[in-house]
């Protein structure tokens, strides 16, 4: 994860490094029981939604924010506002659980790569353009989905 640069000592960016961490754990869950056809598919289903919901919303009020608006990053950002939309039209909708096995399986590829590209693009980017304000403003978005979360 990102081992090559020190975002990881930015608070925000560790915060959500470790929610990749979990959410790829409730992944790999969900995809064991779906393969081996485990009744345990209905509960994985529920871990992964109830830890990508809130990720999902904490990086569009956070990072994703702050990058709004920048010059060479409108195409990354739409390409991944298309990746959370496509998540929370499949993994994240009323009736994932019942979407066929392959569907499921397809998502959680979409997810992985988009894992993937936020820790190796998104993060040590994020490093490098943001001032003091922007992360500011990003650990305050955290905070408050924190709070949100909690209630
Ligand atoms: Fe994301
Ligand atoms: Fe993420």
């Amino acid at each position: 994860m990102c081992d090559d640069c020190d975002c990881r000592e930015l608070a925000p960016i560790g915060e959500l490094s470790s929610e990749h961490e979990r959410i790829s754990d409730l992944a790999t869950r969900l995809r064991d029981a779906i393969t081996s056809g485990s009744p345990d598919r209905t509960d994985a289903l529920g871990a992964l939604q109830a830890a990508l919901g809130p990720h999902l919303a904490k990086e569009e009020a956070g990072l994703f924010a702050q990058l709004e608006g920048r010059p060479g990053f409108v195409w990354y950002l739409e390409q991944l506002n298309g990746d959370h939309a496509r998540a929370r039209s499949s993994l994240l909708s009323p009736d994932a659980a019942e979407l066929a096995a392959l569907e499921v399986l397809a998502a959680l590829d979409e997810l992985a790569e988009h894992i993937q590209s936020e820790e190796y693009d998104l993060f040590p980017a994020s490093r490098l353009i943001f001032d003091d304000l922007a992360w500011a403003k990003v650990a305050a978005a955290h905070d408050a989905a924190n709070t949100a979360a909690t209630r």
